[in-house]
C-alpha cells in the first residue's frame, strides 16, 4: 500500500486562536459596516482573508533573522538576498522594495505615462491601481474560459494570444510593457503554462516590447508546470524558475507570498535602463538601494524563503492542502473555480446565491454569512473590488464574483479546512432563505473595497 501523504515540515511553535458566539459577530460584523477587512484580527477564528505576509517561517528564517546585517549601505543581508534571487530567476539587478505593490509603484513610475496601455492576465488590484492612477489602462487579455468556473483546465491563468495581438496592434506606440501574472490570482490562483509564456515572449519580441512578471506566486506556478504541462515531470523547481524568468525581462515580487516572509518585496531585472530608473524612484519612495524599504534581517529571511520554497516537497505539501478542500467542497457540491488554485478556493457567489442580484454584491454577501457562521474571514474577489469604471464610473460587472478563501503557508492544519467545509456546506444549505444582498453606504474612489461601508438588505 501507498504511504499517505504528510506534511514536509512539523511544528514548532504555535499560536492559540479562539472561537466567539454568534451573537458577538452579528455585532462585531455591523461595527465593522459589513466589512471584514474593518473587522479587529481577535475576532476572527480562522483567518483566510489573504495568504499575503501571513505564512509560518522555518526555523531556519527565524534563524537568519538573528544575524540580519542592519547596515545603511552595503548590508551582507543585501547581497544574500541579492545573491538568491540572481540565482532563481536569472535576473543581475535586484532592488529591494518594502512589499509588492511598492515594487510596483517605484516601477511604474518610471514607466507608465497618461494614457499608455498595459496588457495582462487579470491584473491584480494593486498593479491596476498602479495603472489607473497614473491615468492609464489595464486591458485584460486572459482567456474567456477563466470566466466558466466549472470548466476544468490546466492552465486557466493563460493570456488570449489573439486578444494580446490585437491590443499590440491597436495601441503599439502608448504600450511601454506587457504584464503577466504568475498565478494568475484574480482568475482564481491559476496557473500560466510554459507554453503561453513562450508565445506571449514571441509575440512581445515581435512588437519589441518588453515583459514583466508580477511574480508574487511564481514559485506555486512552476509547481503546477512540473506537475501538468508535458516535458516538465522530470525538471526541478528551480530549473522550471530559471526557465519561466527567462522569458521575461524584468519582475515585480511581492515577497510576502511565494518568499514566505511578513513583509518584503524586490525588483528584479536584466535591463539595465530600467534599474538605472528604478533606483532614483526607489531611493526616493523606500530606502537605499540596498534595503529599500526592508531591514537587513528581513532580507535574510526573504533569501532563505525563496530558496526553501522553491523545492518541490514545501510546495507539494501547501498545494496538496487545497485540493484537500476542494476535494470536501466537492463532496457538498459546492461550486468554486475549477481546477482548484494555486494558494485559495475561489467559491463561485451568483452560483451559490442564486437569488441574489449582481447589483447586490453575491461574493460579498457570502463573505458576511461565513463569518457570521463560523468567525471564518474570507474575502470578495468580485464586483467590489472591480471598482467602478474610470470613464464610465459604472460598477463592472463582466468579471467573476468570487468569494475567495485563501490559505496562508504552512500556517493551519486539514482539521481547520474540515471547519471551514462544513461551515460554508451550512451556509449553502440554507442558500435559497437568502434572497438579498449587501448595499454600499460609502465608498472610495479606488480600491474601494479596502475601506468600503455596507450594509445587508
Ligand atoms: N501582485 C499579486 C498577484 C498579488 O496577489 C499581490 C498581493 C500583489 C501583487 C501586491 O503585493 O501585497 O506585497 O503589496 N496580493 C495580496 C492578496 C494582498 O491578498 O492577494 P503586496
Amino acid at each position: 500500500m501507498d504511504l499517505p501523504l504528510a506534511e514536509s515540515w512539523k511544528i514548532k511553535m504555535i499560536e492559540p486562536i479562539r472561537k466567539s458566539t454568534r451573537s458577538e459577530r452579528e455585532r462585531w460584523l455591523k461595527e465593522a459596516h459589513y466589512n471584514v477587512f474593518k473587522l479587529k484580527a481577535e475576532y476572527v477564528y480562522i483567518d483566510l482573508i489573504t495568504d499575503s505576509g501571513t505564512g509560518a517561517m522555518s526555523d531556519r528564517q527565524w534563524a537568519s533573522l538573528m544575524i540580519g546585517d542592519e547596515s545603511y549601505a552595503g548590508a551582507t543581508s543585501f547581497f544574500k538576498m541579492e545573491e538568491t534571487v540572481n540565482r532563481i530567476t536569472g535576473f543581475k539587478y535586484v532592488l529591494p522594495t518594502h512589499q509588492g505593490r511598492a515594487a510596483e509603484n517605484v516601477l511604474f513610475s518610471c514607466l507608465v505615462k497618461e494614457g499608455d496601455y498595459i496588457p495582462g492576465n487579470s491584473h491584480f488590484d494593486t498593479t491596476k491601481g498602479h495603472i489607473e492612477s497614473r491615468k492609464a489602462f489595464a486591458i485584460d487579455c486572459t482567456i474567456d474560459e477563466a470566466l466558466n468556473t466549472q470548466l476544468e483546465l490546466p492552465f486557466k491563468g493563460n493570456v488570449d494570444i489573439q486578444k494580446l495581438e490585437k491590443v499590440l496592434i491597436e495601441h503599439n506606440d502608448k504600450i511601454p510593457f506587457i504584464i503577466v501574472t504568475i498565478t494568475n490570482n484574480a482568475a482564481g490562483g491559476q496557473p500560466v503554462s510554459m507554453q503561453n509564456l513562450r508565445e506571449v515572449s514571441r509575440l512581445a519580441k515581435k512588437f519589441n516590447k518588453p515583459v514583466l512578471f508580477d511574480s508574487a506566486r511564481f514559485a506555486e506556478n512552476a509547481y503546477f508546470i512540473k506537475t501538468r504541462e508535458k516535458g516538465y515531470a522530470g525538471k526541478t523547481i528551480k530549473e522550471i524558475c530559471r526557465e519561466m524568468f527567462a522569458l521575461a525581462d524584468g519582475m515585480t515580487m511581492s515577497a510576502k507570498k511565494d518568499a514566505v516572509v511578513n513583509m518584503g518585496g524586490f525588483i528584479a531585472t536584466n535591463m539595465e535602463e530600467w534599474y538605472e530608473q528604478a533606483k532614483i524612484k526607489g531611493i526616493v519612495f523606500e530606502g537605499y538601494v540596498t534595503y529599500g524599504g526592508m531591514n537587513g534581517r528581513d532580507m535574510n529571511a526573504l533569501a532563505v524563503g525563496l530558496d526553501e520554497n522553491t523545492e518541490f516537497e514545501n510546495l507539494e505539501t501547501r498545494i496538496r492542502q487545497i485540493e484537500y478542500l476542494a476535494a470536501r467542497l466537492d463532496e457538498f457540491e459546492i461550486p468554486y473555480q475549477r481546477p482548484a488554485g494555486g494558494h485559495a478556493i475561489f467559491i463561485d457567489a451568483p452560483k451559490v446565491l442564486t437569488k441574489v442580484a449582481k447589483e447586490e454584491f453575491p461574493a460579498q454577501r457570502l463573505t458576511v454569512e461565513l463569518y457570521l457562521e463560523a468567525g471564518i474571514r474570507g474575502c470578495e474577489i468580485g464586483y467590489i473590488l472591480a471598482d467602478r469604471d474610470p470613464v464610465t464610473r459604472e460598477n463592472r460587472f463582466d468579471g467573476n464574483d468570487f468569494l475567495r478563501l485563501a490559505i496562508p503557508r504552512r500556517t493551519y492544519t486539514n482539521n481547520h479546512m474540515d471547519v471551514v467545509a462544513v461551515a460554508l456546506k451550512n451556509v449553502f444549505d440554507r442558500r435559497n432563505s437568502i434572497t438579498h444582498g449587501m448595499a454600499i453606504e460609502w465608498e472610495a474612489e479606488l480600491m474601494r473595497h479596502f475601506t468600503v461601508k455596507l450594509k445587508r438588505l
